[in-house]
């Protein structure tokens, strides 16, 4: 017989205790939405458990009542993953108890952590054992890593660290049917059989939740140098890019793109983030260097290849930070580019991957479409230049408009950009994942025979869908 809402509510308090159950309207209201308050849904309850046991024992329980369990960390995703469906028939399980670093070896270079463990913490634990954990991201302060791994975040440093699938060597989650995996190794080599890590990282919350990790740490560069340079044109920025691949290899560690109007939005929203670069330059990039041999070495190959490209003309204007603080400034103009966007209101988002070559195509032919269909869009073009990422976001012609441009012309812009995307061979999310945002684009995208293998894979782990239902894949 179907328990109710309260006989549920009382089975999760006997696993978790009274307080962890959270069901007033006031306090479970932030798990109903997601970051850009762009979805919304209900839930009977959030559930706050401090341990992998007890999650399993919640998982069960809702195999057992057939209850939707949706996984959620920091709740920055932006593609309403983390946020619960309409019907009021599912449960949010929060990791935000579950945030102890387990164990740091410095010799193996890994650090063990909870799920609910929030990046930044993640950064300083790593640098207070005198190692760097390169992951780094916009969110970092509320963002978690198990979020993380399970968008498989991608951030700032991807260029020269991977993403964060690359910096994951073992995982634990709780499957479906509430059984705990156990492959929390920290092993560079590990060659038994099918690799079930990869399976979960990425999947979005749709196949289990991810309780623990092991990350990869690294040395701690020595010096980083950042410098924020002027270029005239979208192959004006790739021809740095290449320039500072082949001059400076694997000290490349950021590499970030932000067009004229990203800049404008930025200086109207954040004044005192407007860019110390004098003019109008149709885009300016960030770039950071880093260096283990000493600051005088990295500060050389900065100059060095800078003159090269002012020289070249793919640079017009170049200005190394002189200190940290400088240095912070001009990651925060990039990290705020986003916050801008939302102060400004809704805006069509996309988070594109091409070949890095068929970047300057991709901008060239998209603007000139939107530009003539509607003249007055604003186009936002920022992002990880370095990885062929680019969030090519359109706005509405005002801040006041924002929100009946979004209404009216979401889907339609949305297609005329996956158009120009799969013709070029790109793929229509780099780091944001599917969520429910793009459901509906996933078979198009991957393909009648790779859809169907995530098909017979969400259905082999996840028989009941009761995982994350209708994030990334419907079964
Ligand atoms: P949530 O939003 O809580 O969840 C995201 C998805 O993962 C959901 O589907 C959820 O169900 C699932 N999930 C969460 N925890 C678990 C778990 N333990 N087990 C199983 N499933 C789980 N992303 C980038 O890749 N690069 C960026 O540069 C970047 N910058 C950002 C900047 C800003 C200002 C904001 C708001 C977001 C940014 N993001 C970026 C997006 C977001 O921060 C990332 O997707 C992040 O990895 C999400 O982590 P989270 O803990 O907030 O996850
Ligand atoms: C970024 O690169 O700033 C993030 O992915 C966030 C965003 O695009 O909104
Ligand atoms: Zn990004």
């Amino acid at each position: 017989m179907a328990l109710t809402d309260q006989e549920l509510i009382s089975a999760f308090q006997k696993i978790v205790g009274a307080e962890q159950v959270i069901t007033s309207p006031v306090d479970l209201e932030p798990y109903l939405v997601d970051w850009r308050k762009r979805y919304r849904g209900q839930a009977i309850a959030a559930l706050r458990p401090a341990s992998t046991q007890e999650v399993s024992e919640i998982v069960k329980l809702c195999v057992t009542h057939q209850i939707a369990i949706v996984p959620q960390g920091g709740n920055t995703g932006l593609c309403g993953g983390a946020t619960p469906n309409p019907t009021g028939r599912q449960i949010v399980i929060t990791t935000k108890r579950m945030n102890k670093i387990l164990a740091i070896d410095t010799s193996n270079q890994t650090m063990t952590v909870e799920a609910g463990v929030i990046l930044q913490t993640l950064q300083e634990e790593a640098a207070k054992a005198g190692r760097y954990f390169p992951l780094s991201l916009g969110a970092e302060g509320s963002c978690m890593i198990g979020g993380n791994l399970s968008t498989n975040a991608g951030g700032t440093s991807v260029l020269r660290y991977g993403n964060a699938r690359e910096l994951c060597l073992g995982l634990e989650v709780v499957l479906p049917n509430g059984e705990i995996l156990n492959s929390l190794r920290g092993l560079r080599k590990d060659n038994t059989g099918y690799d079930l890590r990869d399976l979960f990282i990425g999947a979005e919350g749709s196949l289990g939740i991810i309780t623990a990790a092991v990350m990869k740490l690294f040395p701690t560069p020595v010096a980083q140098w950042t410098a924020l340079v002027a270029t005239p044109s979208a192959e004006g920025a790739i021809e740095l890019l290449n320039r500072f691949q082949a001059g400076a290899s694997a000290q490349l560690t950021g590499f970030e793109m932000m067009s004229q109007e990203s800049l404008a939005l930025l200086k109207h929203y954040y004044p005192a983030l407007a860019s110390p670069l004098a003019g109008e330059n149709p885009y300016e990039v960030l770039v950071e260097i880093s260096d283990y041999e000493s600051s005088e070495h990295a500060m050389q190959l900065m100059e060095t290849i800078l003159e090269g490209a002012l020289e070249s003309g793919c640079a017009s204007d170049a200005i190394i930070a002189s200190n940290i603080a400088q240095a912070r400034k001009f990651w925060d103009m990039r990290e705020h580019v986003p916050l801008a966007q939302a102060d400004d209101g809704p805006n069509i988002k996309h988070d594109v991957s091409l070949p890095i070559s068929a970047i300057p195509e991709f901008v060239k032919v998209c603007d000139a479409l939107l530009k003539e269909k509607y003249p007055n869009s604003r186009i936002i073009n920022y992002g990880h230049l370095g990885d062929g990422n680019l969030h090519y976001n359109i706005a509405g012609p005002s801040s006041s408009e924002t929100e009946s441009f979004f209404s009216a012309h979401n889907d339609d812009i949305q297609a005329l950009i996956y158009i120009e995307v799969e013709r070029l061979s790109g793929s229509i999310s780099a780091e944001h994942g599917v969520g429910q945002q793009k459901v509906d684009y996933l078979k198009g995208h991957r393909g009648e025979a790779a859809f169907n293998l995530m098909h017979a894979i969400k259905k082999a782990i996840d028989p009941n869908n009761l995982m994350n239902p209708g994030k990334v894949i419907n079964l």
